[in-house]
């Protein structure tokens, strides 16, 4: 197949696309955002044409473009009010409703989902196509399947070329990276997908809006998600992409120490100076968001070479524009990720149980920190390390047999004996302490400490900052409750023997009250974590 160059510049672009699109074959569309590879959305044969030349798995829906507003009604139903206003708000323009699908639109369009999404794209000559071929054009990105995103039209020409009938070449597209997809078909509106449209913008319309978790951290295989799309390896070229956090010299130092011949760095324009040497790549300007937006698939595309081993990549932190950054970069990367330091970062972790110290601390790792947890450091010690074993043997004779601690015996010379238990500590609170240090990483790193007892055992001192991490009394009762299957009274009464939630606040430097849904706590501590403030000083 000889695949037409059209120019968008062209009178007659617009009738020639539309009559291809009419006929059931392949166009490739600019749009403000990416160009798209667009087929009659209602014409299941045309929509199975993409599916074949993107590569793309069969569970994967598909967007569907409008060229207005109004047509949103033809393919859903059930819209509610607020679509309304966000497509006066936005449309034209990167955002992606997703709503229940009307009869008319096909299967293989909805990947079998009762839901569609819809888009109405800011960019004349793709709506004039739509208008003129008078059905919506079903369009994905138009790289083939797991690479990075075509913003130009050389990008669609490299994938495609001789495989489809027609790219419309608009230029290089304004956005750079896809759309926003916002889901509407449940009480709350998801956030499915950062894009140019930020979390902020569609606040300020819709009110409250739930992040999906495929957002932030990688989907696991068989995981259901929202957007099926979100569980792919995605954007990624063919090299190792890793992304490397903290401030530049941290940053240089770390590259300098990991950097192999044949690397590449990909990084901001701001920071070209300081990688001289190791093969730097920018992709934008960090003061400049859309920039770095407008960039990053270009430059993936362009590290795009099985010749190049590892790029190191640097990421923009913050919200905003930066979290569609975040999120396209952190997915080539597999999100994976290092954090260099100039010293470590330790963050003392504490709070009753069911308050939700887990959530907390799969923030941290997320913020790619270590977490180590000093109760279970505790027991292990109990178990196997002769050091404390034998000194719990000199102080409390016949309580260590044949080298294994009798816990009963033990529990029963201290209960309730102050001065005992105060020996015991006396003991094991350092040699815990000992351990922690020994299990701190090599290279500066951020860790979480995470201990019921953290200020008992001294490990506090050992800590930049301390947070306590709260939850109220009867939210933490349904969860152990949940948890554990314990009865409603023991529950209370395991919260009851523990401190108050008042007290570990005011022992702390910081408390994180986990007082709404999983998904509100979760975006509450990785805010949290990620505040370079934070990260620095105590207060
Ligand atoms: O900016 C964009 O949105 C571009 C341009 C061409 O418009 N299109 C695009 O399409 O990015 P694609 O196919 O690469 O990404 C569409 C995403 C996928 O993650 C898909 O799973 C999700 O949208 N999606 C589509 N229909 C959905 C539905 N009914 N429910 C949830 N997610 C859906
Ligand atoms: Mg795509």
């Amino acid at each position: 197949m000889n695949t037409l160059l059209l120019s968008a510049l062209d009178a007659k672009t617009p009738s020639i696309a539309a009559e291809i699109i009419k006929n059931g074959e392949l166009v490739a569309i600019p749009t403000e955002t990416v160009y798209g590879l667009g087929a009659n959305g209602l014409d299941p044969e045309a929509v199975a044409k993409i599916f074949k030349a993107k590569g793309r798995p069969q569970d994967n829906p598909l967007i569907l473009h409008i060229a207005e507003a109004a047509d949103m009604e033809k393919y859903c139903h059930s819209i509610p009010e607020c679509a309304y206003k966000l497509a006066e708000a936005f449309w034209p323009g990167p955002l992606t409703l997703v709503m229940p699908a009307k009869k008319i639109v096909p299967n293989c369009t909805t990947a079998g989902l009762p839901t569609v999404a819809i888009r109405c794209p800011d960019n004349a000559v793709t709506r004039e196509i739509i208008r003129l071929s008078g059905v919506p054009i079903a369009a994905p990105s138009a790289n083939i399947s797991g690479k990075p995103s075509t913003t130009t039209a050389q990008h669609v020409l490299h994938d495609h070329d001789g495989r489809i009938a027609a790219v419309v070449d608009g230029g290089p597209c304004r956005v750079g990276v896809e759309s926003t997809i916002l889901d509407l078909s449940d009480e709350k509106p998801r956030l499915l997908r950062p894009g140019g449209i930020t979390e902020a913008q569609l606040q300020a319309i819709v009110g409250d809006i739930i992040l999906d978790k495929a957002i932030t951290a990688s989907v696991e295989k068989d995981e259901v998600v929202k957007a099926p799309g979100m569980k792919y390896r995605h954007y990624a070229p063919d090299c190792q992409v890793l992304i490397v956090d903290g401030d530049l010299p941290a940053a240089v130092s770390y590259v300098k120490a990991h950097f192999a011949p044949g690397n590449r760095v990909l990084c901001f324009e701001e920071e070209l100076e300081a990688f001289k040497g190791f093969a730097p790549l920018a992709y934008g300007k960090n003061a400049d968001r859309d920039t770095l937006l407008a960039g990053l698939f270009a430059a993936l595309r362009e590290l795009d070479d099985p010749s190049i081993g590892t790029v190191f990549a640097r990421c923009p932190d913050g919200s905003g524009k930066a979290v569609a950054v975040q999120n396209r970069l952190g997915k080539a990367a597999g999100f994976t990720r290092v954090h260099p330091r100039q010293k470590h970062f330790i963050v003392g972790i504490t709070g009753g149980t069911g308050c939700g110290k887990t959530t907390a601390l799969e923030a941290i790792r997320l913020c790619s920190g270590m977490v180590i947890d000093c109760d279970a450091e505790y027991h292990r010690l109990l178990e196997s390390d002769t050091k404390m074993l034998s000194a719990i043997e000199d102080r409390f004779p016949g309580v260590v047999v044949d080298g294994k601690l009798q816990r009963k015996e033990l529990g029963k010379r201290v209960f309730a004996q102050e001065a005992e238990l105060a020996a015991l500590n006396a003991i094991t609170h350092p040699r815990v302490k000992e351990a922690v240090l020994d299990m701190l990483p090599s290279t500066p790193s951020l860790v979480a400490i995470d201990a019921i007892g953290l200020f008992e055992g001294g490990l506090a001192d050992l800590c930049d900052i301390t947070v306590a991490i709260t939850a109220p009394e009867e939210d933490r009762i349904q969860r152990l409750i949940r948890r554990e299957g314990i009865s409603r009274e023991y529950a209370a009464a395991r919260i009851a023997a523990q401190r108050s939630n008042e007290e570990f606040s005011k022992m702390c430097d910081y408390t994180l009250e986990n007082d709404g849904t999983y998904e509100d706590f979760q975006r509450k501590c990785l805010a949290f974590f990620s505040r370079p403030d934070i990260m620095k000083e105590k207060p």
